[in-house]
């Protein structure tokens, strides 16, 4: 990947953190490191983006986002190699998605040198908050909000993108249980489900909630319609695997995210030849696969997850309990697979790594 030019604004702190961070004890989104990038859009043009202290932010109580949740996100990692050099993991991807919900937002485009240039020279001066303990990494939260100060409905006329960044450790520490979910809906076709708007996640709270009180990680949605097709985990898209095939819901309806994980697993399984299928799949197509004994493996992927076995799946009272994860074949090759890529143990082959 190439490096392009940014006129950028850098104020270092003279308080580092760096002494506060225990490599040992890494929880996901708890400390964000030194500093962060920032830069505001006016009058159809953005402004030089800064990288500054990491600080709070002074907002006018009536700022447009605050309210009408005009407001998307992106989730992207940076990895350390053996030699200690930081590396991004596909951001070029991660900008061209944020430019997509950005567009069905009614928010401008971010310039790709402000993304991927500006995520770069952010981490080259916080690499020392990469993590090297293994599975680790610096989890890089890019996103923008509306910042008129008017409590009108309209779309905003102004906006901030920022960059925060923050170490992480592994998100799921064991098998998830998921509960297929058939009352409360995440998206519709012609809704926002495609785009990572924060109000997708906002909504999913409330039913969130409701499933941890049931003992569950997190609600597998279904479609708007009939509720007969899954779609995504909201923190991840899912994967199932039947019959030696792997298995994935398709994008075209619109309404699941397209992630960068989830991309990079169909390519990786496609190169050693396993069949991977984009396809509706529907809840009895599960429940009969779980019954004579051919959905082996099932599992999701995120960025913030990687890839994340699914050890049990409960559809109202059925519950599909899958074998040990040391027993599965697919999900263990592809985990460790997409992990030499990311921490540079094997060639980079598919252009997806920019180093720091
Ligand atoms: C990510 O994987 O980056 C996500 O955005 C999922 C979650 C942490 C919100």
């Amino acid at each position: 990947m190439s490096v392009m030019e940014l006129d950028i604004k850098i104020s270092k702190t003279p308080n580092s953190r760096i002494s506060e961070f225990n490599q040992e004890n890494i929880q996901f989104g708890k400390q964000y490191s030194d500093h962060m990038l920032v830069a505001h859009y006016e009058d159809g043009a953005w402004g030089t983006p800064e990288i500054i202290p990491f600080a709070n932010l002074s907002l006018s109580p009536a700022t447009t986002f605050m309210h009408y949740g005009q407001a998307i996100f992106e989730g992207v990692k940076a990895y350390k190699d053996a030699n200690g050099k930081a590396r991004i993991f596909r951001p070029q991807d991660n900008w061209k998605r944020m430019n997509k919900s950005a567009h069905r937002m009614a928010m401008p485009d971010v310039p790709e040198e402000l993304f991927v240039e500006g995520m770069r020279k952010l981490i080259e001066i916080d690499e020392a908050w990469v993590p090297t303990a293994a599975g680790s990494s610096l989890y890089i939260r890019p996103f923008m909000i509306a910042t008129d100060e008017f409590v009108g409905v309209r779309p905003a006329t102004k906006f901030t993108f920022l960059i925060i960044t923050s170490p992480a450790a592994a998100y799921y520490s064991k098998p998830v249980s998921i509960f297929v979910h058939d009352e409360y809906v995440r998206a519709f076709p012609g809704g926002i489900g495609f785009t990572k708007a924060a109000g997708n996640y906002g909504a999913s709270m409330y039913p969130d909630q409701q499933i941890k009180k049931m003992g569950y990680d997190q609600i597998l949605w279904t479609d708007g319609f009939e509720h007969k097709y899954v779609q995504e985990i909201g923190t991840m898209n899912v994967f199932f695997v039947i019959d030696g095939k792997v298995i994935t819901p398709d994008l075209n309806s619109g309404t699941i995210l397209a992630g960068v994980t989830r991309d990079s697993v169909i390519t990786i399984l496609k190169e050693r030849g396993i069949i991977v299928e984009e396809r509706p799949i529907s809840i009895d197509e599960l429940e009969e696969a779980y019954k004579n004994g051919k959905l082996t493996e099932a599992f999701g992927t995120g960025t913030a997850a990687s890839v994340a076995p699914i050890g049990k799946l409960t559809f109202h009272t059925d519950e599909m309990q899958l074998r040990p994860v040391e027993e599965w074949e697919i999900v263990n090759w592809v985990k460790t697979t997409l992990d030499d890529i990311r921490y540079g143990r094997v060639a980079d082959t598919h252009g997806w790594i920019l180093p720091v």
